[in-house]
């Protein structure tokens, strides 16, 4: 629920004028310095072929904005058999991190789960990643060996099509060029977030001999969600490096729980990168006393778990049974209910087959040969995206199945959204003017979409929501003039380094407290209510932070502000995310003052700010104005 509402909004604003390009597009370097260590290139170093050797070991790359895809190199000189390793970044201070800014914590995702990856290059010619980076500006290929490569090109083959802000059908133009700049960045995170069917491959690898599982944080089997106290087996054969397996999970907002596992392998030279941290998996540590050679075998792997009890077997072998209390940390103790799931760690790599699952009493609870399946996963920029960044035709699906769920929490007598029942409703109280505005608006954005395209059975479900909804006006419809006037006087009293605190329980005086451009993404209503002055304070402190730096300057809107105006949660901050592009539509609905009086513009009104905001041309659109 929390973003569903508010992320649909922006995507559909966006993508409501939006054609996402034909596949195929290439991401390339803008820009490259090699030296020692990671550093910032000047814009004296455009991009040109480089080459790495034992002296200068580590190219820098910036892409001048974020970008996704399919990591593409071209050699074109080599010494000898060479390994790179390769890292991804937002922000460039995530460089400098041993595991970037990843790895994804929340979900598998259709890419790759860490920022990090490693080749193998034994010969010229051009070569791939078998994963899709969902996310940065930054990139460092540092030389693992002694020898010498030379880069022709280095690349994203985008999953996201041709993400050119300026060749979109919305345009915005005026004199201030921070205003231009501040527009775009909504624009990038929307566009960011559309994609063509088809163009996510999935990460696991399905084939007879079962499913290859790499360098992805585990992916859970749903319809083992109610499972407890029982027995997993799979076999599983070692392709490189390890594997993760993971039981107990309980699926859920952000859930992180369950009990993971990772085998490694022994890390046969063969098999082995140069860069392979043995201290964070040590080799075969469970079966150090079984001594076998693993890479290339299948095992058969038991795990029970039984009344607080983990026991596991390989090929009948019991390698360990502990009691779980013994292991749990913080306040509460590991669970033995919930789901189990694959995954592998970076640059692991193992096949997985024939799994089943039995209840305590040996009866068959779950089977799958694992050599016909497809992937459960999502796609996520940063993280906790599940459904609602899909493209425009999922997008518009999964609100017409959300539309239902949403029905069944409305309070017969209020009318409200009512989540009492989860005692949680991330935005505010549970039946409270956040939950229920944004719904309006979802409503509204939904039953607008459904009418243009003629889809009645869509149209009607949200419509009659709103229906019994009080009183709708305003920018979600949801407050008069009054209302909306009486909310903004409190304002004064939020203001926080560059923007204005979510609530008065906030403390001021808290350095963590971050400001969210989400709910200042009231920005509209102000520009409405024809308040230039915090209008203008926050365009040019709090959207202006996404701009200051070049080091965390994505090109997109963030997700949390600091009271310094740097990412708010360090390198864990989505810099690209469309909750935060509310400056994108105020800026062409209130600046350039052009907005639709009927749904995509059919009929529209040009009202622009004359005052206040000392422009001297605005263009929106195709449309100049000139104050
Ligand atoms: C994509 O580019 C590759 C290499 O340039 C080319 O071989 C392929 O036909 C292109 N595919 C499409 C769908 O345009
Ligand atoms: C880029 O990816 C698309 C699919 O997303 C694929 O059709 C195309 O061949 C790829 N192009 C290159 C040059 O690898
Ligand atoms: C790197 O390779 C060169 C040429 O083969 C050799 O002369 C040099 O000693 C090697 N350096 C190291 C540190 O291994
Ligand atoms: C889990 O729930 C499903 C219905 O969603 C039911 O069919 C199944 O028997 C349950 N399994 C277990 C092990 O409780
Ligand atoms: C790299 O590739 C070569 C040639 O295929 C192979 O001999 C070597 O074992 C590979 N190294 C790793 C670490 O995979
Ligand atoms: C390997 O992992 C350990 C444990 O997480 C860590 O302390 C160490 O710094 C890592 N080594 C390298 C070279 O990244
Ligand atoms: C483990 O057992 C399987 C049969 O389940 C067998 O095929 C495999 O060779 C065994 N692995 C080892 C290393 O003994
Ligand atoms: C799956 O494993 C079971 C043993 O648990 C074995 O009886 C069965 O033959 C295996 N099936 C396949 C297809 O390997
Ligand atoms: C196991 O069998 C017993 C006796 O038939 C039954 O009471 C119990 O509910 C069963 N447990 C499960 C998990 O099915
Ligand atoms: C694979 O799954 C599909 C869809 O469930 C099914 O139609 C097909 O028969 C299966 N193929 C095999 C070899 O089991
Ligand atoms: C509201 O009323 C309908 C019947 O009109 C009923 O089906 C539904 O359960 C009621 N909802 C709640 C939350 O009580
Ligand atoms: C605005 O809403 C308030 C209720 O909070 C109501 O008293 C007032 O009459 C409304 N004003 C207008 C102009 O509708």
């Amino acid at each position: 629920m929390k973003f569903l509402s508010v992320d649909f909004v922006l995507t559909f604003l966006v993508a409501s004028g939006y054609h996402a390009t034909a596949s195929n597009h290439s991401f390339n370097a803008e820009r490259v310095v090699v030296g020692t260590s990671p550093s910032i290139p000047g814009p004296s170093s455009p991009y040109r072929e480089f080459t790495l050797t034992l002296l200068s070991p580590i190219a820098t790359l910036d892409y001048g904005a974020d970008v996704a895809g399919v990591p593409t190199f071209e050699v074109d000189g080599l010494s000898g058999p060479a390994q790179i390793e390769v890292k991804y970044s937002e922000q460039f201070t995530g460089l400098l991190e041993p595991f970037s800014d990843g790895p994804s914590l929340f979900v598998s995702s259709l890419a790759n789960s860490f920022q990090l990856g490693t080749f193998n290059i034994t010969g010229l010619g051009r070569f791939s990643s078998d994963f899709i980076q969902g996310r940065q500006r930054w990139q460092i290929i540092r030389l693992l060996t002694n020898s010498t490569v030379r880069f022709r090109s280095v690349s994203f083959n985008s999953s996201v099509g041709a993400v050119q802000t300026k060749n979109l059908p919305g345009t915005f133009q005026s004199s201030n060029p921070l205003y231009n700049q501040i527009w775009e960045l909504g624009a990038r995170a929307a566009s960011l977030a559309c994609f063509d069917a088809g163009s996510q491959e999935s990460t696991w690898k399905v084939d007879r001999a079962g499913t290859l599982v790499s360098s992805s944080i585990p992916s859970y089997s749903g319809s083992t969600y109610n499972f407890t106290d029982y027995d997993l087996e799979f076999d599983a054969k070692i392709v490189r490096g390890g594997f993760i397996w993971s039981m107990g999970y309980n699926f859920g907002i952000r859930s992180k729980g369950g009990i993971l596992l990772n085998l490694p392998g022994n890390y046969p030279v063969e098999f082995t990168f140069l860069n392979t941290n043995k201290t964070l998996f040590p080799p075969s540590t469970i079966t150090l006393a079984y001594g076998v050679n693993f890479e290339g075998v299948w095992y058969r792997i038991s795990t029970i778990v039984r009344s607080g009890y983990l026991a596991v077997s390989l090929n009948q072998t019991q390698l360990f049974n502990v009691s779980l209390s013994d292991y749990y940390e913080g306040g509460s103790s590991i669970s033995s209910s919930g789901a189990f799931g694959f995954g592998a760690w970076q640059d692991q790599s193992t096949y997985i087959r024939n799994v089943t699952a039995r209840d305590s009493n040996t009866t068959l609870i779950y089977q799958n040969s694992m050599t016909n399946t497809t992937t459960p996963a999502s796609i996520a920029p940063k993280r906790d995206r599940l459904v609602w960044l899909g493209d425009f035709v999922h997008t518009k699906r999964i609100i017409d199945s959300a539309v239902d769920w949403l029905a069944l929490y409305h309070s017969n007598s209020t009318g409200l959204l009512d989540f009492s029942l989860f005692g949680t409703a991330f935005l505010g109280p549970t039946a409270g003017s956040a939950i229920n505005t944004a719904s309006v608006e979802a409503f509204q954005g939904m039953a607008s979409v459904a009418a243009a395209v003629g889809d009645t059975q869509s149209y009607n479900k949200p419509r009659e929501l709103l229906d019994r909804r009080p009183r709708l006006r305003h920018t979600s419809g949801s407050a008069n003039n009054t209302q909306a006037r009486r909310a903004l006087s409190h304002l004064p009293s939020l203001k926080l380094g560059p923007g204005y605190r979510d609530s008065t329980k906030v403390l001021s005086f808290d350095p963590s407290a971050n400001l969210s451009p989400n709910t200042n993404g009231f920005l509209p209503v102000l520009l409405q209510q024809k308040q230039a002055a915090p209008a203008g304070f926050l365009l040019e402190n709090l959207w202006v932070a996404m701009l200051a730096s070049q080091s965390s300057n994505s090109g997109a809107s963030w997700e949390y502000v600091n009271q310094q105006s740097g990412p708010g949660l360090g390198q864990f901050t989505s810099v690209r995310h469309p909750w935060g592009g509310a400056a994108t539509y105020a800026l062409t609905n209130y600046i350039a003052g052009i907005r639709p009086l009927s749904f995509g513009y059919g009929t529209w009104v040009v009202d622009p700010a004359y005052v206040g905001f000392a422009l001297d041309h605005v263009t929106g659109f195709l449309l100049r104005t000139v104050i």
